[in-house]
């Protein structure tokens, strides 16, 4: 089988971050600030990866802005001819420091927000004055020319004001809006019967995001991302396993996909140990559930086998305890009319409240 080079990096410089979104993705066990790959390691790690044919990195974290040498690291990439985007809050960025990331060629923002309404967006993020300083670094990072996408995770708590966050959108000049329902891993599954909106709320956002597209075709390109739980078929899970990205966490772990460390059984390689290209092609990790070959029956010989890949492995092991199973939010599942009732179950859930995340937690 030819294994052709993933088309983009997903460099977590860090897990530091002052928000504490009660819907975080990234794992349950953090990596600490001392275990963080130093500015030379990822400049390596940049070199490598355009030298395989990647064709965009994506700086997140936690908060990328974290680090000192973002500057640095983004003018190595754009020197090395990599698409550069920055995956940020917003709430650390000066004036300066947009201008300084637009010089060293950064391309692309995307920009998260928690809600339209300041208080209840502070709510979430469990950060406050966070949405004054989201305005602000929106303004400056259109001002210095650069691309920008609006990020609005959508929870139960926010649904009924996608309106009001798409308007805000277009009016801070965004080229394109993600309306992305939260995904649940890592924090967010612990979270998840407080964060899951209803069937109702779920119709009514579908059905506002087609006719918003119809209506603001050429002023705002919308990007939709509906919860799993009440999809007819699965969601492409990071284009395919070991298809199209590759995620480096701050410590140097390549992974498959950022919640990949919740499976059990697999190896996962660092960078300071073995060449990048060589474990894209032949690391354990990567290879366990690549193509169609590990596919179990339903998924095997099924019509979409390579539209969605198989959906996500790591739901997989999140709700039937093993990651080779068909992902269940796909309603050829058996186990399809169990995740529906999870969903309606945890809809309905109005005592469960959030936790938030902090750094120090486990
Ligand atoms: Fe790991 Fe979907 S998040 S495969």
């Amino acid at each position: 089988m030819t294994i052709e080079p993933p088309l983009a990096l997903l460099a977590e410089l860090t897990h530091r971050c002052p928000l504490r979104c009660v819907y975080c993705s990234n794992p349950l066990a953090l990596d600490p600030s001392g275990s963080e790959l130093d500015e030379a390691a990822w400049k390596s790690v940049l070199d490598q990866a355009a030298d395989m044919g990647v064709l965009q990195v994506h700086f997140s974290g936690g908060e990328p802005t974290s680090r000192k040498d973002l500057e640095a690291l983004v003018a190595h990439a754009d020197g090395r001819g990599l698409y550069v985007n920055l995956i940020t809050s917003g709430v650390m960025l000066t004036e300066k420091r947009v201008a300084a990331l637009a010089e060293a060629g950064l391309a692309h923002v995307q920009l998260g927000f928690q809600d339209s309404d300041a208080a209840r967006g502070e709510a979430i993020s469990g950060y406050k004055g966070g949405h004054e300083k989201k305005l602000a670094a929106a303004a400056m990072i259109t001002g210095a020319g650069l691309a920008l996408t609006f990020n609005a995770v959508i929870h139960r708590h926010n649904v009924a004001r996608v309106p009001e966050m798409l308007d805000m959108a277009i009016a801070l000049g965004a080229q394109r809006i993600e309306i992305a329902n939260v995904q649940y891993y890592g924090w967010g599954l612990h979270n998840r019967a407080s964060l899951m909106p209803t069937r109702d709320d779920l119709d009514r956002m579908t059905a506002f995001v087609e006719e918003s597209r119809e209506r603001l075709k050429g002023i705002i390109v919308i990007d939709y991302v509906i919860p799993d739980y009440y999809a007819s078929y699965p969601k492409s899970c990071m284009g395919g396993w070991a298809r199209r990205f590759m995620n480096v966490t701050p410590a140097g772990k390549v992974l498959p996909c950022h919640a990949a460390e919740t499976i059990p059984g697999l190896e996962f390689d660092n960078v300071k140990d073995r060449p990048l290209a060589d474990i894209w092609q032949n690391g354990q990790a990567f290879g366990k559930y690549r193509a169609t070959e590990w596919m179990p029956e339903g998924c095997r010989d099924c019509d979409r086998q390579k539209i969605d890949w198989g959906g996500c492995r790591c739901q997989a092991m999140a709700l039937t305890g093993d990651a080779a199973n068909m992902d269940p939010v796909c309603s050829k599942s058996p186990l399809n009319a169990g995740i529906r009732e999870i969903a309606e179950a945890d809809a309905a859930d109005e005592a469960a409240d959030p936790v938030y995340r902090t750094f120090q937690h486990p």
